[in-house]
């Protein structure tokens, strides 16, 4: 194997496809849209179209062997049996890689993470280990008020310093599209600082990163006794200057955070302003969140381990989704799980994510998650991968764009060394990582990373 730069950024980007592996053919015509081909798939597993997938259309994924995937330019031009695409394509393109019969799946796709922050809550694993809990930690001020000094102390500079190293592990693990949310700042200056990062880390690396402003993660200590007093300057003064810089706003739905009426306004603002809106609901008790992001039309509906029959109802009649983090209560050591077959059941379509956090998931890998997925809620591989790429992309509104390997969609795919989709949930603890290839660009090569012998 060669050897493969590993960055590419999105400002001024011309792809050139891999560069390293094998390379035969003539060079494409057409250098601002290089061609090539990934040939040598063992099983391609994938997916299929552009909306949200539930019910039994969320297992329904297409699988198949001997195939080959044309790249021209950050899309996919074609796929075929691999024969028929060299015949069709092999003479014109510039370049092949061979993904040496390893299974191959869309990029995946984080929609639930919390990734700017400086300093990490190790000490509060250990407490919950010892038998506190998390509202236990929360209410004596550790918890998210505990994030808040590093992002407030911290500069852009010092922020992205930190972002950048988590998005090049995301990428490792396969993840090639994040959500990533701000919400531990919790002033509106060092808000739209965190989104200002989040900007920044977009353009200059290869994961892609979809802003959200968790505006109404907690009560700022400022604000201690007197929520809705922040709730307003949320509403008047920190969505107005973060509608232009983020795609979602969140809130944190929960009894000892942001009561039913203050997430309504919070998020009856932002809606006003154009953002979409993603909520954590139901996370630590029954609260009527799920019926709110419902009544809401929310793009999703995130966490749900509390979540009623008639939250499950009125989802489903919204068609909201849900995004589910089955390694957050395993992490909390709570024993609630999103009660996830009855929400397939009833015709929701979720998504699968890390929720990665300081607190309550320090964990980056949706393979993991995946194979959480398999064993806390019972779902096949192909509903994990489905909720990890497909359905996942959709929350975001990015469901026509990536999230299946098909014609016309972003040449965004991981290279495994498994032999079949099954072992996406079938193992444990060890990454499956041979390349990511991000918007046509060989993005990631895990084999420059060999044991020392
Ligand atoms: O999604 N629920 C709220 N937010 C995070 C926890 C963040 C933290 O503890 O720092 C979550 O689990
Ligand atoms: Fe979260």
């Amino acid at each position: 194997m060669g050897t493969l730069s590993c960055v590419s950024t999105h400002a001024g980007e011309t792809s050139e496809g891999p560069r390293g592996g094998s390379q035969t053919g003539a060079r494409s015509n057409d250098d601002s849209q290089p061609r090539w081909i990934l040939t040598g798939i063992g099983e391609l597993c994938t997916a299929r179209g552009s909306s949200p997938r539930g019910g039994a259309a969320l297992g329904a994924v297409h699988t198949s062997h001997g195939q080959a995937i044309v790249f021209e330019g950050e899309r996919i031009a074609a796929i075929g049996e691999e024969a028929e695409i060299l015949a069709d394509f092999g003479e014109t393109t510039a370049q092949r890689f061979d993904a040496e019969g390893g299974l191959v799946i869309p990029g995946l796709v984080d929609a639930h993470t919390h990734p700017v922050f400086l300093g990490t809550r190790e000490g509060e694993f250990e407490q919950r280990i010892a038998g506190a809990s998390y509202l236990d930690i929360a209410k004596a001020g550790g918890g998210i008020r505990s994030s808040l000094a590093g992002v407030r102390g911290a500069t852009a500079a010092e922020l992205l310093g930190a972002l950048i190293p988590r998005l090049d592990r995301f990428l490792a693990l396969g993840t090639t599209t994040i959500e990533a949310k701000t919400g531990y700042g919790l002033t509106v200056a060092d808000e739209i600082k965190g989104l200002d990062v989040i900007r920044e880390a977009h353009r200059n690396h290869p994961v892609d990163l979809v802003a959200t402003c968790l505006g109404g993660h907690d009560v700022p200590p400022e604000f201690t006794g007197r929520p809705k007093d922040w709730v307003e300057v949320v509403a008047k003064e920190l969505w107005p200057e973060a509608a232009t810089r983020a795609a979602f706003a969140d809130v944190f739905t929960e009894s000892h955070v942001f009561g039913l009426d203050d997430s309504r306004r919070l998020m009856e603002s932002a809606r006003d302003l154009g953002m979409g809106l993603r909520m954590h609901v139901d996370q630590l008790t029954s609260f009527g969140g799920a019926e709110l992001a419902a009544e809401l039309g929310a793009s999703s509906a995130d966490h749900l381990e509390h979540v009623t029959e008639h939250g499950i109802a009125a989802l489903a009649e919204r068609g909201v989704q849900p995004v589910l983090c089955p390694l957050v209560p395993l992490y909390l050591r709570e024993t609630q799980e999103a009660p996830a077959r009855a929400m397939v059941a009833a015709g929701l379509a979720p998504a699968l994510s890390t929720d990665f956090n300081p607190g309550s998931c320090y964990c980056m890998s949706l393979f993991e998650v995946m194979s959480w997925g398999a064993l806390r809620y019972g779902f096949s591989s192909g509903e994990a991968l489905t909720a990890a790429t497909l359905n996942a992309a959709c929350t975001l509104g990015l469901g026509a764009d990536r999230g299946t390997l098909e014609v016309g969609k972003r040449a965004d795919l991981v290279i495994t060394d498994l032999p079949s989709a099954k072992h996406l949930t079938y193992e444990l603890g060890r990454s499956p990582v041979r390349h990511v290839i991000k918007d046509g660009r060989m993005a990631w090569d895990a084999s420059s990373f060999q044991p020392t012998r």
